[in-house]
């Protein structure tokens, strides 16, 4: 009892980390989460990084390469697994892996229009449940 406890309180205070953290004075690349990151931390922090170089390119006018799987964020592990578990949550993924697709499919001249709505997705479920990383996240629109 205490046990189980201890342990949600421990979730909870490292939720707390990973979503109400500004982390945005930390240098873009080198953000490492002190209490060890969760998957879908490691994940968000992989698409964060893919995003940056994304936009670079398609600033250029280039194609960027996309290695990271996006679609992953419907099944990797949270730091507070009832949080990425809820109907919230899975809509919010949902309409980001729609916003992926449509970018990795768009033409050079479609794509900036497309980074920003897919840039906006990310900030519309941070805004929601996880608003931490929105700072950095404004970033990239
Ligand atoms: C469906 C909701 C959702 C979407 C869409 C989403 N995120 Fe996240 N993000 C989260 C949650 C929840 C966490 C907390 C993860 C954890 O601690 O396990 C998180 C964490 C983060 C973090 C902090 C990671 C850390 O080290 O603590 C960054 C940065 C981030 N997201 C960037 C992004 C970017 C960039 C995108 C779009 C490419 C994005 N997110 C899309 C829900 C989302």
């Amino acid at each position: 009892m205490t046990l189980k406890f201890t342990a949600l309180a421990l979730a909870a205070t490292l939720f707390v980390l990973a979503c109400a953290t500004d982390d945005t004075n930390t240098a873009s690349g080198n953000y490492t989460n002190p209490n060890g990151s969760s998957e879908l931390a490691v994940l968000m922090n992989d698409l964060y990084r893919e995003a940056e170089k994304a936009k670079q390119k398609i600033a250029l006018g280039h194609t960027p390469e996309w290695s990271v799987d996006a679609e992953k964020i419907l099944t990797a592990a949270a730091t507070e697994p009832e949080k990425a578990a809820s109907s919230e949550y899975k809509a919010f993924a949902v309409s980001y892996l729609e916003t992926v697709r449509m970018l990795k499919n768009a033409t050079p001249a479609e794509a900036p229009e497309h980074f920003k709505v897919m840039a906006t997705a990310c900030m519309n479920c941070h805004n929601a449940i996880c608003p931490g990383p929105t700072k950095r996240i404004r970033k990239l629109l």
